[in-house]
């Protein structure tokens, strides 16, 4: 995550003053009591409007000219009339209400995200690296439930047409869905076997090479599995599954005890798979690149949690991708 040292911190201090050191001469009161004269025309009607005697006004318009060394308002007849000064004044005093009433609506709905719930559906294969993903967001709001759903493909899309869920994490978003959808992170697939197989000694293989080992696969209904089936069938190459497994876990194991060969997303290996027994295949056209996306529902409205969780991931991940681009 991104995060300002305290040197930073202070720096940024320094070099950009918010103004309001100058502004701490004039209080709030005297403040909005001026703009109250000047809307409604006489220090008369700004009383009535805010409750207060009308000497106590003109005293406040008397410090307020006095504290900044300007001359506020001009006499003309019996009216108090803005000087080009006291109108700028007017409009940066009314600029600090619209400011404060932002911050207002802001701190309101922010309120929101003390409790709460976000229903979260995953595909398996994103249990990897959702929860860190999620962590940042988990502990700035302690009091919203996150609750993940971690299923394949098929049921991810079943739990997208009940609207069981706000957002899901997948690979193949469902066209038949009204859905909007946001490709936050790649997928590289890639083939593995075991580290002693005899393949891992080659530097270069074509997929054709391949497909005399026996092919392990997920169960139907992963994505895993259609993205290496069209993979395949795009390729015009015919290689049989010798066995479906229902998880990354169960492959990736089946794989060391030397089963057979399989495609995984790399998401699920270590950062050196040898140390769990594997090898990736240099295969040519491998790793297939997909993207994982973020879908939610266009025909439903957004919660703020899961609008919130949305706006953290893209700046959170959008600052992590600027070192590398
Ligand atoms: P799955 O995940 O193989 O667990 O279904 C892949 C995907 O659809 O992104």
């Amino acid at each position: 995550m991104f995060q300002f040292n305290r040197s930073e911190i202070s720096m940024i201090g320094q070099v950009q003053p918010t103004g309001l050191e100058r502004a701490s001469r004039a209080t709030l009161v005297q403040l909005r009591s001026f703009e109250a004269v000047v809307r409604l025309g006489g220090v008369g009607h700004a009383a009535r409007a805010l409750h207060l005697a009308q000497p106590t006004v003109s005293t406040q318009l008397k410090e307020l000219a006095a504290s900044l060394g300007l001359a506020l308002f001009e006499p003309q007849g019996r009216r108090l009339v803005p000087t080009a000064v006291g109108e700028r004044l007017a409009l940066a005093v009314r600029e600090m209400g619209a400011a404060w009433r932002g911050f207002e609506d802001d701190a309101a709905a922010l309120q929101g995200l003390r409790r709460g719930s976000l229903r979260i559906a995953a595909v398996t294969t994103t249990e990897y690296f959702l929860p860190d993903l999620l962590g940042p967001f988990a502990r700035q709001y302690p009091g919203i439930q996150i609750e993940l759903a971690v299923e394949n493909r098929d049921a991810v899309v079943a739990r997208l047409e009940r609207g069981d869920d706000e957002l899901a994490a997948m690979m193949f978003p469902p066209q038949h869905l009204p859905l909007a959808r946001w490709p936050f992170l790649e997928n590289p697939l890639v083939i593995i076997a075991p580290t002693e197989h005899a393949l891992t000694h080659r530097r270069r293989l074509r997929l054709s090479d391949l497909t005399g080992e026996p092919l392990l696969v997920r169960e139907a209904g992963s994505g895993t599995r259609a993205a290496a089936e069209q993979a395949f069938a795009a390729r015009g190459v015919y290689w049989l599954p010798r066995m479906a497994l229902g998880s990354n876990e169960a492959i990736k194991h089946a794989v060391r005890a030397g089963l057979g060969l399989a495609v995984l997303s790399r998401h699920t290996l270590s950062q050196d798979p040898a140390r769990d027994g594997l090898a990736v295949l240099p295969v040519a056209g491998f790793p297939l690149r997909r993207q994982w996306h973020l879908v939610w529902r266009q025909d439903r409205v957004l919660s703020l949690p899961a609008r919130t969780l949305l706006d953290d991931l893209r700046a959170r991940l959008h600052v992590r991708a600027r070192p590398r681009a």
